[in-house]
């Protein structure tokens, strides 16, 4: 905690003819915001350059770069640093200990690590949810075949509220009704991808079954057939719940930021979370993944380079899919411990690692460029996730559906903080408008 003097809990904004005083905002870490609330207000008819400005000014920040968009309890980044922290504990230290992804949703949804029996009822809670209404098939039955995984999750989340019309009224202050929804939607999801799945390669759908935790079942509703069951192996299982563990909340990126923009309007959760997965899907956020391994697939397939794809980094014309952080400016916490778990887990699993290779030579190069090292590009999450994810047996275009079912622990979460922050307002940013003035209709001209 930073304790700052008397002098310096506002900032003093000069702006034509007035001075005001704007308060400063500090958080756990010592993080500072300058707190412009009453920026209109303050400066509501000053005068600029002899024009009296009417409403007052505004900030002005596209892509939010520099604009805090609520306080949060839940996660903590320190992208200078590259520290990541979910309810104050480290990412490295809960990977270490090896929590199972549940645990880890528990405590960002809840706020604290579950005990035994805490555990056990959310067990029973997420295993008595996880059928979808049997109705549910008919809406996979009419999907085209090879339909885009990301958005049938989108819609299937929401879709899935509809037979249970009370979870689209729970009331985040309810405890018991809150902790119920947050497990049928967790538990559905898993579901809901891999009946997804199932349909995209015309193979029957698998019941989940109730006898497996979080993971196996979501494996054997993904990879057993009829006449043939799967068993994971305690490593694929490990790798999973890791995986699921380090994708479970970022703070307010763009899919966090939707789905509370999304909730301030007072939507209900799973309308919201449905937002967050559209949000998801793009490239430049959890698709990245799969632009990782379409690229390293394209060099082992001899039909690019390295280098070549370094150069067209730096000549901008394209952007290193999994390089580059909005937040890390050092190497991304969890990339770090992906790669260490991927490493293990190539071996353990016997696996050809030809893209691994190349994506370690890939980041060899970039990390002792000059364009990489003077932009602070290191490798994000998403650079070595598919490669693990692939190991798994996960097929590429379900690499982001899987980041999704993490996410689900972090939106839900901060879907309930943004609906409990006291006095918190719809979400509605201004904008400075650059089109034409006003100008009149012809009546003369004819339509
Ligand atoms: N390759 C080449 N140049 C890059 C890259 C990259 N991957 N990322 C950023 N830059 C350059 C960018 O061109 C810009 O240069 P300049 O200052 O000359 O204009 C500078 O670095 C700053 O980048 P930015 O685009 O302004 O940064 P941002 O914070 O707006 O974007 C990002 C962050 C993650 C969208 C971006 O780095 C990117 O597009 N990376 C590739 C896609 C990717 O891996 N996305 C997954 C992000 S991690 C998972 C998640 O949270 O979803």
């Amino acid at each position: 905690m930073v304790n700052f003097t008397q002098e310096t809990t506002s900032a003093t904004l000069t702006i034509g003819d007035r001075v005001i005083e704007l308060p400063l905002v500090v958080g756990t870490e010592g993080e500072v915001a300058i707190d412009i609330r009453q920026l209109r207000q303050q400066t509501d008819g000053v005068a600029i350059n002899g024009n009296l400005v009417p409403g007052g000014v505004i900030s002005f920040d596209p892509g939010y770069k520099n604009t805090g968009s609520c306080q949060s309890e839940i996660t903590y980044i320190n992208g200078e640093e590259g520290i990541l922290r979910y309810r104050g504990y480290n990412i490295a230290d809960l990977a270490k200990k090896g929590y199972r992804f549940i645990d880890v949703a528990m405590l960002i949804i809840f706020g604290e690590l579950p005990t035994a029996a805490e555990r056990a009822n959310f067990r029973d809670l997420l295993t008595h949810n996880e059928l979808l209404d049997e109705d549910m098939r008919k809406f996979f039955d009419s999907l085209p075949p090879h339909g885009d995984p990301m958005a049938i999750l989108s819609a299937a989340v929401q879709c899935s509220s509809l037979y249970n019309p009370e979870l689209r009224a729970i009331d985040p202050a309810d405890p018991e009704g809150f902790t119920l929804a947050a497990a049928k939607l967790l538990s559905k999801v898993r579901t809901i991808a891999a009946f997804s799945y199932k349909k995209a390669i015309g193979q029957p759908i698998r019941y989940p079954n109730p006898e497996l935790d979080y993971v196996r079942n979501f494996l054997h509703m993904m990879f057993s057939i009829p006449n043939k069951p799967y068993h994971a192996s305690e490593t694929e299982v490990d790798a999973l719940n890791l995986f699921l563990t380090l994708h479970a909340d970022h703070e307010q990126n763009c899919s966090t930021s939707t789905v509370r923009m999304v909730g301030s309007s007072k939507a209900n959760l799973f309308d919201s979370a449905s937002s967050g997965i559209s949000a998801l899907a793009g490239p430049l956020h959890g698709g990245a993944n799969i632009a990782v391994v379409n690229m390293l697939e394209k060099v082992s397939r001899e039909e690019t380079t390295v280098n070549e794809l370094i150069g067209l980094a730096k000549s901008k014309k394209i952007k290193l899919p999994g390089f580059g952080h909005r937040l890390y400016k050092k190497y991304d916490p969890r990339a770090r411990i992906i790669k260490q778990k991927v490493d293990k887990l190539l071996g353990e699993l016997n696996h050809d690692a030809p893209l691994f290779t190349i994506a370690q030579q890939l980041e060899e190069i970039a990390l002792t460029d000059d364009y990489f090292i003077a932009k602070r590009l290191y490798p994000n999450v998403d650079f070595y996730s598919g490669i693990m994810l692939r190991a798994i047996g996960i097929p590429v275009n379900m690499f982001t559906v899987m980041f999704a079912m993490a996410r689900m622990a972090g939106w839900i979460a901060q879907w309930r903080e943004e609906m409990l922050t006291p006095g918190a307002a719809i979400q509605r940013p201004r904008q400075v408008y650059t089109g034409a003035p006003e100008r009149t209709i012809d009546w003369e001209m004819g339509i």
